[in-house]
């Protein structure tokens, strides 16, 4: 069977993380959002080619073990590269050939989505209703960002697909998980295409699109607000499926995940729901809850930080006091600030940042 991941588009919901690093490379839980996705197909033993469409040639420089058809994982990989973004179904024309050499379903994914991904069972409930398309649907409190779907709760069959409706529909949403038959990609011309806009409502009128509800977590990670949202829920999925992926001891509180290399020193109350990453310095007394501090990041004595993502290499002063939610590329900051407002934020950085 295949999959394909769609790993392109700009990411400028993550910003500035996304100036310097493609979004499905970021790393969430100190892994890359794709190898999340990567990964979990390598599980499933009958998967034996993955496609990454991409927009440029952004991750064949950064994935230095996946390059065209290498093998990883136990899985063939191809990158497919588009001349120009071609949204979210022309991708699928792009790489039609690959899907089409036999006549099995194929997976096609969002590289931003995290969850216990539940291939199994899609494939069989796809199988077992026999039509074009299955999609992976999820219950939110803000359907509004997502693509929502109106289905039959007792067959799945899809009534009505609408991509991020101005007024409220219903709070059952695309969770951006897919098997389809090689057959919808008749549907697609190799043009810029949004499957969530031009195809999908096509596919639900002549009943050809079934709803598989996700059982467990999920969330859209493309965000900072999500992305540290998602942070806590694949924590605590963590704690109850592979709780020795966490780290205990003195000072840390509830769900943490620390890389081996990363070091922190004494006296610090770390927790809950904290991701460290490969070379992070804590030093001693630092108080960190709810922020992933990405590899190589630097927190100096006595700062309090909480809801952030601080990006690689950065530099956090002493004393530094941070409460609220941020994203932050490379930055240094002085020793003793404290900072309760975003504006003053931007000044900070600008006032303190080293190329
Ligand atoms: N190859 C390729 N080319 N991939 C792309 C392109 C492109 O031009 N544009 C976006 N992508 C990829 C992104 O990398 C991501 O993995 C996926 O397509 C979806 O794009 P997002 O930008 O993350 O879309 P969204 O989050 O606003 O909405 C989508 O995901 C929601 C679930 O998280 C839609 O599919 C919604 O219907 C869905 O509810
Ligand atoms: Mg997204």
């Amino acid at each position: 069977m295949k999959a394909l991941i769609l790993v392109g588009g700009y990411g400028t919901r993550l910003r500035p993380l996304t100036l310097s690093k493609p979004k499905p490379l970021v790393e969430f839980c100190n892994k890359p959002m794709v190898m999340h996705q990567v990964e979990a197909l390598a599980e499933v033993s009958w998967l034996d080619h993955g496609i990454l469409s991409e927009t440029k040639f952004r991750l064949n420089s950064l994935f230095i073990d996946i390059k065209n058809n290498r093998y990883f994982l136990g899985i063939t990989i191809t990158i497919s590269q588009e001349k120009e973004p071609l949204g979210t179904a022309g991708p699928l024309a792009l790489a039609r050939d690959h899907l089409t050499v036999d006549e099995e379903p194929f997976f096609v994914l969002n590289s931003d989505v995290v969850c216990d991904f539940p291939f199994k069972q899609m494939l069989k409930f796809h199988r077992d209703h026999g039509k074009e398309g299955t999609i992976v649907v999820t219950k939110v409190e803000e359907p509004s960002k997502y693509g929502v779907v109106v289905y039959d709760a007792k067959t799945g069959r899809i009534d009505k697909f609408v991509e991020k409706p101005q007024v409220y529909v219903s709070n059952k949403i695309n969770a951006g998980l897919y098997i389809f038959n090689p057959k919808m990609l008749s549907r697609i011309e190799l043009r810029p295409t949004s499957i969530e806009k031009e195809i999908f409502p096509k596919m639900a009128q002549e009943d050809e699109l079934f709803a598989f509800d996700l059982p467990g977590f999920w969330m859209d990670v493309g965000q900072p607000k999500d992305f540290l949202i998602g942070m806590g829920l694949f924590l605590h999925f963590l704690r109850e499926k592979h709780p020795n992926r966490l780290h205990e001891g003195p000072g840390i509180i509830g769900n943490v995940l620390v890389d081996p290399t990363a070091k922190i020193g004494d006296g610090c109350r770390i927790g809950p729901n904290v991701v460290i990453g490969p070379g992070a310095v804590i030093q001693d007394g630092a108080c960190l809850s709810r922020c992933t501090i990405l590899q190589e990041a630097v927190i100096r004595s006595h700062s309090w930080i909480h809801s952030a993502i601080i990006g690689w290499k950065s530099v956090v002063g002493q004393w530094f006091v941070w409460k609220g939610i941020s994203t932050w590329k490379t930055i240094i900051v002085k020793d003793e600030v404290y900072i309760s407002m975003a504006d003053r934020l931007l000044q900070i950085i600008s006032d303190s940042h080293r190329p």
